[in-house]
C-alpha cells in the first residue's frame, strides 16, 4: 500500500505521515528533506543561482547522510523552495523517490507532488491543509522551540511566499490531486487530525 500525502508548508502532513507509517508498519520518506538537503548544499557551495550545480548535487544526494534537524531551519526551507522549482533538480530526485515507494509492502511519502507526479497510482492520497495563520503559528512554535530567532510575522510571511512559489512554479506545482481526500487540520489537534487521516485512508483501502 502506498500512501501519498501532500500539502503546503507546516500543514501537519509530516506528523500525519510519520503516524500513519507507524500505524501500518510502513517505511516513511519526508521528500521535503531531499529538497532541503539540496538547498542547504547549494547555500554551502555559494548560492542558489546555478541550476546545473543544483541538479548535480541532487543527483549525488545520499539519503543515509541527511541531518534532518539541521535541515529544518527557515533559511533552508526557503532555499529548498527555490531549488525545487528547477526541473533538473526534480528530475534528479524522481528515481530515488519512486524506488522508495516501490518497496515490497508499500511506503508512506509526504511532499508536494507525491499524488500528482511521484506516485499517481497510490492506493490512498491525502491533501492536508490549514489556514496560513494556523500553519504559521505551528511553525513559529516549532522553530522558536528549537531556539531559532524568528517572529510570528516573519514565519507567516515566509510561509505565504513559499506557498505562492510552490503553487505557481511550472514544474510539478503544489496542487491537490483530483483523486485525493482533502483534510483541513485548521481546527484539529494532532490526535484528531490523525484519527481523521486514518479514517480517510481506511475508506480508500475499503474502496469507498
Ligand atoms: O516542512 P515544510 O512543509 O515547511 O516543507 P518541506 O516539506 O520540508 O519542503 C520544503 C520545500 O521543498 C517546499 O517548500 C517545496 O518547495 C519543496 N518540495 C517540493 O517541491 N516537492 C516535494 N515533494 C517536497 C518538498
Amino acid at each position: 500500500m502506498i500512501i501519498a500525502i501532500d500539502g503546503p508548508a507546516a500543514s501537519g502532513k509530516g506528523t500525519l505521515a510519520r503516524r500513519l507509517a507507524a500505524h501500518y508498519g510502513l517505511p516513511h520518506l519526508d521528500t521535503g528533506l531531499l529538497y532541503r538537503a539540496v538547498g542547504a548544499a547549494c547555500l554551502a557551495a555559494g548560492g542558489l543561482g546555478d541550476a546545473t550545480a543544483a541538479a548535480r548535487i541532487a543527483h549525488d544526494l545520499d539519503l543515509t547522510s541527511l541531518d534532518a534537524d539541521a535541515l529544518r531551519t527557515a533559511e533552508v526551507g526557503e532555499a529548498a523552495s527555490v531549488v525545487a522549482a528547477v526541473p533538473e533538480v526534480r528530475a534528479a530526485l524522481l528515481d530515488l523517490q519512486r524506488r522508495f515507494a516501490a518497496q515490497p509492502g508499500g511506503a508512506v511519502l509526504d511532499g508536494r507532488d507525491i499524488g500528482t507526479v511521484i506516485c499517481p497510482d497510490a492506493g490512498a492520497k491525502l491533501f492536508v491543509t490549514a489556514t496560513s495563520e494556523v500553519r504559521a503559528e505551528r511553525r513559529f512554535k516549532e522553530l522558536s522551540g528549537r531556539g531559532d530567532a524568528v517572529t510570528y510575522d516573519e514565519v507567516l510571511a515566509d510561509i505565504r511566499k513559499r506557498d505562492a512559489r510552490d503553487s505557481h512554479r511550472a514544474a510539478a506545482p503544489l496542487v491537490q490531486a483530483p483523486d485525493s481526500a482533502l483534510l483541513d487540520t485548521s481546527t484539529l489537534g494532532i490526535a484528531e487530525a490523525f484519527a481523521a487521516a486514518l479514517a480517510l485512508v481506511e475508506a480508500r483501502r475499503a474502496g469507498t
